[in-house]
Formats: structure tokens, sequence, C-alpha cells
């Protein structure tokens, strides 16, 4: 069973620069809430309680000062900085004590996950007793990401790190359950050859043990990319498209602490009543009429 998650929220964000000179990437708004929130949601909706936000030291105190100590949604949040990004599997390193020999999940900052059918996954993946969960998502060209393999059964057969010709077009999504073996494993890692502590030399261990499952995510889910000027603009389009259509927010961690009871309706309300906007107004509006 999986209740901590890391959020790993760092790096340079060199490819949205000049705006991430002085910003971090995943403070900046996929329409009208930071981007950390889309991750925090997706581990709050797989019962994820205790969580690890990492980022840069110059960033780590915004995220602090946007979060806090998660209280306010029922969670327990803390911090820690990691100096230089040296690659995703520094996580379980730098979080080495906060995950405490238990499961853990790890959630990529700029990761965002939307559609019906995906809670079910996601907490099926948070019960696992032993191995690892990834999630795979069919794109058109897989080059430019980890790339999983999968039989029939959706057993892993192989995984590469942006390779340079795919031998499936599965790739692994910024979203990871893992086994309280994680931080050893982690530990065994060594640098690649573009220097990384990749995370794929982690889920490659698990496949080796034959302990690596993958949950491939269904046509009607998005998972979105962040990775460049277009695609964030592309990715507040989507969201701003559905949410103006059906009335619901994606993504508010409020109303998924509210719906998952970790807060009750009042602690929602009192957060309503602090926010004198349209975020408030529907806050108060899902209380008032639940399905909306
Ligand atoms: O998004 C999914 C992909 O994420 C996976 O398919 C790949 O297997 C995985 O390696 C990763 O690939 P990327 O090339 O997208 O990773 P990137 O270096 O862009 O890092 C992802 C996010 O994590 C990014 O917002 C910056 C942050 N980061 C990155 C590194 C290397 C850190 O916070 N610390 C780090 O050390």
């Amino acid at each position: 069973m999986v209740t901590k998650g890391i959020i790993l929220a760092g790096g340079h964000g060199t490819r949205l620069y000049p705006t991430t000179r002085a910003v971090s990437k995943q403070l900046l708004p996929i329409f009208d809430k930071p981007l950390i929130y889309y991750p925090l949601t997706t581990l709050m909706l797989a019962g994820v309680r205790e969580v690890l936000v990492i980022s840069t030291p110059a960033h780590l105190p915004l995220f602090e000062e946007l979060l806090g100590s998660g209280t306010q949604w029922g969670l327990s949040i803390q911090y820690a900085a990691q100096a230089e990004p040296r690659g995703l599997a520094e996580a379980f390193l730098i979080g080495e004590q906060f995950v405490g020999g238990q499961a853990c999940a790890l959630a990529l900052g700029d990761n965002v996950f939307y559609g019906a059918g995906l809670t079910a996954q996601l907490v099926r993946a948070a019960s696992l007793q032993s191995g690892a969960v990834v999630f795979a998502y069919p794109v058109v060209d897989a080059r430019a990401f980890g790339v999983v393999e999968v039989d029939r059964s959706g057993k892993a057969l192989s995984i590469e790190e942006k390779p340079a010709q795919p031998k499936s077009d599965l790739a692994v999504t910024g979203l990871y359950f893992y086994d309280s073996d994680v931080v050893n494993i982690a530990r065994q890692v060594r640098p690649s050859a573009r220097g990384e502590l990749e995370i794929t030399s982690v889920n490659e261990a698990y496949l080796t043990r034959g302990e690596l499952q993958v949950e491939v995510l269904p046509r009607g889910t998005a998972w979105l990319d962040t990775g460049t000027v277009d695609a964030m603009h592309e990715a507040s389009a989507f969201v701003r498209t559905v949410e103006h259509r059906q009335g619901f927010k994606i993504a508010c961690p409020e109303e998924v602490a509210w719906r998952q009871g970790f807060i009750s309706t009042e602690e929602l309300l009192e957060v309503a009543g602090t926010l004198r906007n349209e975020y408030g107004t529907y806050l108060k509006r899902i209380v008032a009429s639940p399905r909306h």
C-alpha cells in the first residue's frame, strides 16, 4: 500500500527561458492553477497523504509558501532541496528519510494526467504489495521519453530511456509507484551516458526481477506534456476547455481533499471564504451542489 509520494519539481527549466529564469516552471499556471497542483492531486487521488516536495534551493521557499504544511488539504507536506538536477532517481536518495523504508510513489512536477477511469487505475497501482508500477501512454513519437515494451498480459519486456529506435509506442509517464526496496535500488544506480541518475535504471532493476507492472492509460485519458512553451499553452487550453464546458475544475486540491474525505465540509468552506474570486465561488458551489 502506497501512502507516501515524492513530487520532483526541480530542474533548470531552460527550455522555457526566459520565462523560467527567475520562476520555477512547476509554479507557472496551467490555465487557472499552478502546474504542481496537477501532480499533487494525482497523488491525492491515489490515496497519498504524505508528500515530499523536492526542488532547487532557490525555488523551495516558493513551494513552501504555496503549499504550506498541507494541513489545509488534510495532507502532510515536507520539503527537501536538490542542489543540482542530477537525475530523477536522486529523488529517492534525497528522500531516503522521508520514505522511511516504506513503499513510495514518485510524480514529476510537470506531468498532467486527466481522464475517466484514471482514479481507479491510480488506486490499483497504490495497492501494490511488491514491485513497481509505471504508467504508459501511446504516443506518435516515443523517442523523447522512456519507452516500455509489454507483452499481451501487460508484463514489461524491455524499458529504455530515449531510444533512437523505440521498440514500442508506449511512453513511460512521470508517475511511478514503488515498493519499500526503491531506496536500495536507487542507491545502486550509476550515472547514464548523459550523466544523470535515470529513473529508467530503477525501473530496469524491477524489470530484471520480473516485478515491473505497466498500466497502459486508455484512449479516454490525457497525459499532457508541459515541456515547451507550446505544450504549456496547449495544456492550459485543454484544461480551460474542459472546465468551461463541464463546470468542474481539474486538479483542484481543495475539492479532491474534500471528495476523498481528507477535509470536512467546514474546512473546505473555511478555505473558500478566504478566496474572494472565481476559485472561491467554485468551492462554495461544489458544496451546495456536489455533482458540480
Ligand atoms: O515526462 C516523462 C519522462 O520524464 C519519461 O518518459 C522519461 O523516462 C524520464 O526520464 C523523464 O524524461 P524527461 O527528459 O522529460 O526528464 P526531464 O529531464 O525533463 O525532467 C523531468 C522533470 O523533472 C523536469 O520538470 C525537471 C525535473 N527534474 C529533472 C531532473 C533531471 C528535477 O527536478 N531534477 C532532476 O534532477
